[in-house]
């Protein structure tokens, strides 16, 4: 039997076990999702002996992203250029590999939604600049988008962020990010503005054309004030449930033999996991 697991500082929170045991279940797999709490000063170890704890692999939340790239053996290409890793596993000799697909996430539900997002090759304007808005830009430039503009609240993010990206990224100063939508094809949140309990994203939609496509990575709620924003003038959305459902979709088949498909039953099961919770 095959163990997994999702290893945080705290943990409770992940949705990770709501989707890999629902997969579990649906492909009749003998296999085991668990949580691991792992304080920071004690990853290192943990991650070093992986296997021996039983486990084929895991995912990693916060914050101890850096640490799994760190502790990797080999990475790929999406965890060194995002400098973090989000999934693990142990491959027949024992090495450990490390990847990063939250990039993937998000860009596969964006090509399924809106597969037209970068017709006209119109600017992106991302909005954050911490771990996920990294992943994003590397998705986003990868998928062949020819100008970023990166607006944060703390510039200095957004220039660290946008000089490792090179010339298709340039920094918008946070007081005009409302504005600099202006001809702009898709916007999307990468902050946790938004986010229940956290206050909403203060930005005014007026200047984005109206056949721009508005995506949020913040999954609870749903429909976030920027999405209702955006649905009430009459964009087409992109909500963050999707990106965390595929980006889950790359370990499960390195654990368990299985690619597992998101369907819109696995949606509406982590959907009303949310909203119990
Ligand atoms: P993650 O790695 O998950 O992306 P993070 O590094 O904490 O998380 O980044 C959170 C993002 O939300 C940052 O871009 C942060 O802006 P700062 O870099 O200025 O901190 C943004 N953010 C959080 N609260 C915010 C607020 N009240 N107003 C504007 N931006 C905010």
């Amino acid at each position: 039997m095959k163990h997994a697991c999702v290893i945080g500082w705290p943990v409770a929170h992940s949705r990770s076990p709501v989707i890999h045991r629902y997969w579990l279940k649906l492909y009749g797999l003998e296999g085991a999702y668990e949580q691991e709490a792992v304080r920071p000063e004690e990853i290192a170890e943990f991650l070093k002996t992986l296997g021996s704890h039983g486990y084929a692999g895991a995912n990693v939340t916060l914050p101890h992203k850096e640490a799994a790239l760190a502790a990797a053996d080999r990475a790929d290409q999406a965890a060194t250029t995002i400098g973090a890793a989000n999934t693990l596993w142990l491959d027949a000799k024992g090495l450990l590999h490390a990847s990063n697909t939250d990039a993937y996430g998000f860009m596969t539900h964006l090509a399924q939604e809106a597969p037209d997002w970068n017709k006209g090759k119109r600017p992106v304007m991302v909005l954050g600049a911490g771990g996920a808005a990294r992943a994003i830009l590397q998705g986003l430039i990868e998928a062949g988008a020819s100008k970023i503009l990166l607006a944060n609240r703390t510039g200095d993010r957004a220039k660290v962020l946008a000089q490792s990206f090179g010339p298709r990224v340039s920094v918008v100063p946070w007081e005009d990010r409302s504005k600099a939508l202006a001809g702009c094809g898709l916007l999307v949140n990468t902050t946790s503005l938004g986010m229940t309990g956290k206050p909403p994203l203060d930005i005014n939609l007026s200047a984005l054309p109206l056949d721009a496509i508005v995506a949020d990575i913040v999954y609870s709620p749903l429909e976030t004030p920027l999405l209702a924003a955006a649905v009430g003038r009459g964009n087409r959305t992109v909500d963050g449930l999707g990106m965390l459902l595929h980006q889950a979709v790359p370990g499960f088949e390195r654990w368990f033999g299985v690619r597992p498909e998101v369907t819109p039953a696995l949606r509406a099961h982590v959907a009303a996991h949310l909203e119990a919770s």
